[in-house]
């Protein structure tokens, strides 16, 4: 036994069942992941370490105690991922050290040399980085499909499709996807279906409900909340729990204790700070949409953006992260717009309580679908500043955009 190529990565013994959430959400974020063992301190502190002594020799032959040896886990890290398990309705969830490394580690446990994906044409651009570079020289074949495909979707499919990766809504162009419809022609072949769920969290969708067998959120966005930690999330159901912890106690690219710690105060306020942040960004959305300078809003919520209809019937609300086409302006004129900015910083990520704005016209890369905006795209995100602030800030910008169009 003790031979067995899978004897030193500790395993949980069997795939546990998807865990159902004690009560209402905002009373489960502000309660969940305490411990008698924390000695009535209210959050888990932040346990530091690699090696963790045994009791006896035969304690250690076999691997018998609750915690092993630090990149297996320890108590604050079994805390979030028990509670981010309960929170998504899942059998089992791992911590990554970025978000990219959750996606990766969810797409190694499922995909091997000789098989093929199907990724959706609009997921965040290192994804694809990932799959036309590692995973394609790793002999994976990876074939991109549009959003919302529709019936055609089952034309995608080879002999050995093995996973359907989603991202809903798309990065930078926010089309929701039908997640259920897809899921279920996956599941017609047997393939596994991945989701980047980060926009949304558990909260406002319930993506292993809908169908998703491996969920993946950037924690690094609203978990966190602060923009000062990075980390991933990766849940799975019952049926792909196994190969996900497998993989990831192969690869060991676990989360650092400060960043678990720091994530599990974020999950307190999360339902508060994700709902705020998507109400603000929703009246921004609409006082946008009225601008002349503004062609498009790309916003979930709003009935002319791709998907709408699925975000109606799947959705429990937006958060704060949408898209803007401009009326077409140059280049020069919208670097005058952007520099000038007091309140929205510009930068990547988002999730965080401050406002961001990004040009993102030369990071879009499509390949199954066509983007031929006129105008320059913007992703606003909308962080917990005075609304009316942030529309005088815009307005401002615009005005400059007037004056060097
Ligand atoms: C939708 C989405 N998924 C995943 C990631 C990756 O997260 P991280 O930066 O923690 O690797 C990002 C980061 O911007 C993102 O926007």
């Amino acid at each position: 036994m003790l031979n067995t190529p899978d004897a030193h990565l500790h395993l949980p013994p069997e795939a546990p069942a998807p865990q159902a959430r004690r009560g209402p959400a905002q009373t489960f974020l502000t309660h969940a992941a305490r411990s008698k063992s924390f000695h009535g301190f209210v959050n888990p502190p932040i346990y530091r370490g690699s090696t963790v002594l045994f009791d006896t020799m035969d304690d250690l032959v076999h691997g018998r105690a609750e915690f092993t040896y630090g990149r297996k886990g320890n108590p604050s890290m079994r805390a979030l991922e028990d509670a981010w398990s309960e929170l998504a309705g899942a059998a089992g969830t791992i911590l990554c050290g970025s978000g990219l490394a959750a996606i990766t580690t969810a797409l190694l446990s499922v995909a091997g040399s000789g098989e093929h994906l199907l990724v959706s044409d609009t997921v965040y651009g290192p994804v694809r980085e990932l799959c036309d570079g590692l995973l394609q020289r790793f002999g994976v074949a990876v074939t991109y499909f549009p959003p919302d495909p529709g019936e055609s979707f089952r034309d995608y499919f080879r002999e050995n499709t093995v996973g359907v990766y989603l991202e809903s809504p798309g990065s930078l162009t926010m089309e929701i996807q039908d997640v259920p419809g897809l899921a279920r022609i996956a599941h017609e072949r047997g393939a596994c279906v991945l989701m980047d769920n980060t926009w949304s969290t558990p909260l406002l969708f319930d993506a292993h409900a809908a169908g998703v067998d491996i969920s993946i959120e950037a924690g690094t966005k609203y978990l966190g909340g602060a923009s000062d930690l990075l980390l991933g999330v990766a849940s799975a159901n019952p049926e792909y729990w196994p190969r996900l912890i497998k993989t990831h106690r192969m690869l060991g690219c676990i989360a650092g204790p400060e960043d678990v710690f720091l994530a599990l105060r974020g999950f307190r306020t999360l339902d508060l700070r994700i709902r705020e942040s998507g109400r603000r960004a929703l009246e921004l959305a609409h006082w946008l949409r009225s601008r002349p300078e503004v062609q498009t809003v790309l916003h979930p919520a709003l009935e002319q953006s791709p998907g709408h209809v699925y975000w109606k019937r799947d959705y429990h609300g937006a958060s704060g992260l949408f898209s803007v086409v401009l009326q077409p302006v140059s280049r020069q004129g919208l670097a005058g717009m952007l520099d000038g900015l007091s309140l929205f910083g510009m930068g990547y990520s988002w999730g965080g309580f401050e406002s961001l704005v990004t040009p993102i016209d030369h990071d879009l890369v499509r390949t199954a679908m066509a983007w031929n905006q006129s105008g320059p795209t913007l992703r606003l995100y909308i962080g917990l500043e005075d609304v009316e602030d942030l529309k005088q800030d815009l307005a401002e910008g615009f005005s400059r955009l007037a004056g060097n169009p």
